[in-house]
């Protein structure tokens, strides 16, 4: 039966959650599958804009059960936030679960991600400062409490006490603030309680859902060059956004997925360090910035900018075994006298670039084939031929309605 992962092509925020939202109609439950608050889902219906940190960006739809799967680090306090700022918009949360096995984020990895960025000076990753990669440190060093510990709150506030402590020690050995022990066990005690309802054997869940012939999707967060194994490590995530996790992150076997989608935009973005081979240092990476309003959702740093890179989309497209593209925010680049794209690299690493003339015309109304200038078209060939798999969705604005459907 059908499953759909829509996964990151390249650094994130390619408009991953605008496309989940759009494919969200046809399927029955959307489950995120890895990464936590660390990413930023914009969902933009009329005049009204979600940004979703948590909860699945599918949660618009009444239709629609939204999953927390196993492979999530989930921060309480941000979870609640969520849910009581969308419900306050009459957006029902009632549906969500939880899986059992998703990790929980605590204060300390929060402490932790801010110390070991200040220790690495100017090394440093970059981070959300979310508390994410030592929250997944805790999952991989078998350590962590996970979601479904909260059903024993007696056992639950022991083992946040230990971890309280233990945590402390590392904190303050690196120089800073040790947490206050009961105060952490008093807080998560609420939160726990208060997560209770929600928690779910997610694997068995979906497992009746397909078993039912549901259509399942399945939302990556951040992206294939983030990916722990095979994105410009150590400037990475801590988790593997790549199609190979969502099946870990749900507990859905491969042969489960039938359509794998993988999300770029016209050009690229990257927040953060990290390599950045198409990266553009002028003013027309500043007028993409201020064009594509590339601030980030979460932290409000300022996204780097570049052209789009199809060395790179060719190596999402086999990481990922991408059967489709969504390429968004093709908009962005109206005001271009002409729109580059790298097709290879030469001996040394450097970009090579096509370069295509702009098509110079306002498209965000544009919702046809037919309705795009030919040298937009042409652009979109040129993706197309250059990543080896068809371009489906074309971006044309920020709105739900704002798409194109290309083939
Ligand atoms: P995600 O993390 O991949 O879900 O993407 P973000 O939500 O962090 O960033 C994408 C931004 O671009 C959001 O502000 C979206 O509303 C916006 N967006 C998505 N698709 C389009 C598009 O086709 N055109 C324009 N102009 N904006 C878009
Ligand atoms: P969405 O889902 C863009 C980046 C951070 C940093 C690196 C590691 O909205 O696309 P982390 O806090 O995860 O340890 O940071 O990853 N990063 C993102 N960049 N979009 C995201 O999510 C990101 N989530 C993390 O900027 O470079
Ligand atoms: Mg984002």
């Amino acid at each position: 039966m059908p499953v759909t992962v829509v996964v990151g092509a390249q650094w994130g925020d390619e408009g991953k959650a605008k496309v989940i939202d759009l494919l969200a109609a046809e399927h029955t439950h959307v489950v995120r599958y890895q990464g936590g608050h660390n990413a930023g889902h914009t969902v933009v219906v009329g005049s009204e804009r979600y940004a979703l940190q948590l909860v699945p960006s599918g949660v618009l739809y009444p239709h629609v059960v939204p999953v927390i799967g196993n492979g999530v680090v989930v921060d309480l306090p941000t979870l609640f936030k969520e849910i009581d700022t969308l419900e306050s918009r009459d957006i029902s949360c009632v549906k969500l679960k939880v899986s059992s096995h998703a990790h929980l984020i605590f204060p300390w990895h929060q402490a932790l991600d801010a110390l070991y960025e200040a220790g690495r000076g100017d090394e440093r990753i970059g981070t959300t400062l979310k508390g994410i990669g030592p929250a997944y440190a805790d999952k991989a060093r078998r350590t962590g409490l996970r979601a479904g510990e909260v059903l024993d709150p007696t056992a639950f506030a022991a083992a946040v006490r230990v971890q309280a402590i233990g945590h402390n020690a590392e904190i303050t050995a690196l120089g800073g603030e040790s947490l206050d022990v009961d105060a952490v066990v008093q807080q998560f005690a609420e939160l726990g309680a208060r997560l209770a309802p929600y928690v779910a054997d997610t694997v068995e869940l979906l497992h009746a859902a397909l078993d039912r012939d549901d259509a399942l999707l399945l939302e990556g967060a951040q992206a294939t060059f983030l990916d722990v194994d095979h994105g410009t490590y150590p400037y990475v995530t801590s988790s593997n956004p790549t199609a190979g996790g969502a099946c870990v992150g749900t507990g859905i076997g491969p042969r489960y997925l039938t359509r794998i989608v993988g999300i770029t935009k016209a050009y690229s973005t990257r927040v953060g360090s990290g390599p950045f081979p198409t990266e553009l240092h002028d003013e027309l990476g500043d007028k993409l910035v201020e064009i594509g309003h590339e601030f980030g959702t979460v932290t409000g740093r300022r996204r780097r900018c570049g052209w789009l890179d199809c060395v790179m989309l060719r190596k999402a497209v086999r990481l990922n075994s991408l059967t489709e593209l969504a390429l968004t925010k093709l908009d962005v680049l109206d005001t271009f006298d002409e729109v580059k794209v790298c097709t290879a690299y030469t001996a040394d690493g450097q970009p090579v670039y096509a370069v295509l003339p702009g098509w110079l015309t306002d498209i965000s109304a544009v919702t046809t084939v037919d309705g795009l200038p030919e040298k937009a078209r042409a652009l979109i060939r040129l993706v197309e031929q250059e990543a080896g798999v068809p371009v489906r969705i074309v971006g044309t604005g920020a709105e739900r309605a704002s798409f194109v459907s290309w083939s």
